[in-house]
């Protein structure tokens, strides 16, 4: 595979990129080798400036649902482009897309836009810290909810790839703000809640977990999350920045018929651009200034052209469109799965409808010390490499999901079976 322009601009881009990417996971240091420089996108596919073509299951960390350039999303952000691209002020756009999503997630009574999933829930947290004047957070291992500092202690996904298991530069303070607890462990919950039930302002919580790969709660670990979180006044905050809009248009907690006080989003409800929000029973959200005394604001905060284009996506996520890609996506799981039993290999996704990863062994995975045994390596690297020879694109480390979009064909699927099935057949 010739990939010499890609190394020449990364090289460009390390000149005056922090290691070249503006994210790290994207540098490749997870999987080694060459990261690649994208040109554009068209449906599932990607194009790099050596005009290689991928079928992308990354789909920008599972923000494309519709895959790359739906021409509704980009005539949306088109149009309203025209009109000019930021006001500061209250516009028509984010008033549709605010009733859009109230109608839509059953926890959402009111709800706040920003610009990334990372604001979203360092803006729910100091609510949650405002509304019940408490300091505690819990969070769960493995589960990630952006660079926030209270947030990053074992904190899954690219920062699995650092030696701690935090990031440097967060002060002990911080730290001693969050206690982190084993993910679907019902008796570790019910006791550290009871414990420090005064002092525990929130529970934030992947209510099905995609930075350790994909693991969904246990029914009843969220239902006994919600009792407690109920019983105990803290406040329950459902992080749908990955799930939110990726399974049905009541995201995951309606599936479960589970509901939180308060649910942040993200990635999928931009349609493409960069966009975080936050909402949840009025009572809470009304703590939020010019209402309250929580302050959060934002320059972009509800631009007009991310609103829009987000909207326009939205609007195409019906029952229908749910249930083909939903069918699609388990008929292909449930295919690979019973091809890893019938050949005794080693292996298996594990998936929550349209999102999956992939799995070094054939034991479930519950939670993130089941999700570090289970990972590859040495061996997701060498799987990684080679799907890009076979021209497909997968997140470029481990315990990343990979996400299929209603642009993914079902020849697209035959494809990345046939090629797991070489890779794990030892044919490559
Ligand atoms: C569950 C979850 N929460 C929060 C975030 C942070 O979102 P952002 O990268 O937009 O800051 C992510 C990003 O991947 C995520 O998966």
């Amino acid at each position: 595979m010739r990939t010499i322009n890609s190394e020449k601009y990364f090289k460009e881009a390390k000149k005056n990129l922090v290691g070249g990417v503006n994210s790290p996971v994207r540098s490749f240091k997870g999987v080694g080798g060459q990261a690649l420089v994208m040109k554009r996108g068209l449906r599932a596919q990607l194009f790099d400036y050596d005009n290689n073509a991928y079928t992308d299951y990354c789909l920008s960390w599972g923000a494309l649902i519709l895959g790359h350039a739906h021409r509704n999303t980009i005539l949306a952000a088109k149009k309203t482009v025209e009109k000019g691209t930021s006001f500061g002020t209250t516009t028509r756009e984010e008033i549709d897309m605010a009733a859009h999503i109230v109608k839509a997630v059953p926890s959402i009574e009111r709800i706040r836009f920003v610009n990334s999933g990372t604001e979203a829930t360092m803006s729910a947290i100091r609510l949650a810290r405002g509304f019940t004047q408490r300091e505690l957070l819990v969070k769960f291992d493995g589960c990630y909810h952006g660079h926030f500092d209270d947030l990053l202690t074992k904190a899954g996904s690219g920062v699995s790839q650092l030696k701690e298991s935090s990031s440097l530069g967060i002060p002990k303070a911080h730290v001693n703000n969050t206690i982190s607890l084993p993910y679907n462990d019902s008796e570790v919950l019910e006791k550290t809640l009871k414990k420090f039930q005064k002092e525990i302002a929130c529970v934030i919580i992947e209510p099905v977990a995609g930075n350790m790969g994909v693991i969904p709660a246990r029914t009843e670990f969220l239902q006994l999350l919600r009792d407690l979180t109920k019983r105990f006044n803290i406040v329950l905050i459902f992080d749908e920045i990955m799930t939110g809009f990726r399974t049905n248009a009541g995201c995951v907690q309606s599936d479960y018929k589970i509901i939180s006080d308060m649910t942040c989003l993200g990635k999928i409800i931009g349609g493409g651009f960069p966009i975080g929000a936050y909402g949840g029973r009025e009572e809470i959200m009304n703590c939020l200034a010019p209402l309250g005394g929580v302050y959060q604001a934002g320059t972009f905060s509800g631009n007009p052209v991310v609103m829009k284009t987000g909207l326009a996506a939205l609007k195409l996520l019906n029952k229908d469109f749910y249930r083909v890609l939903n069918e699609r996506c388990e008929q292909f799981a449930q295919h690979m799965n019973a091809y890893f039993t019938e050949k005794g290999i080693s292996a298996h996704l594990s998936h929550y409808k349209s999102m999956m990863s992939i799995r070094f062994r054939s034991e479930l995975v519950d939670n993130y010390d089941d999700a570090l045994a289970a990972a590859g390596g040495e061996v997701y690297s060498r799987l990684f490499h080679y799907l890009l020879k076979m021209g497909i694109y997968w997140p470029p480390a481990d315990l990343e999901a990979f996400f299929v979009s209603s642009a993914h064909s079902k020849n697209d699927l035959n494809q990345l079976a046939d090629a797991l099935k070489k890779f794990f057949n030892n044919k490559v």
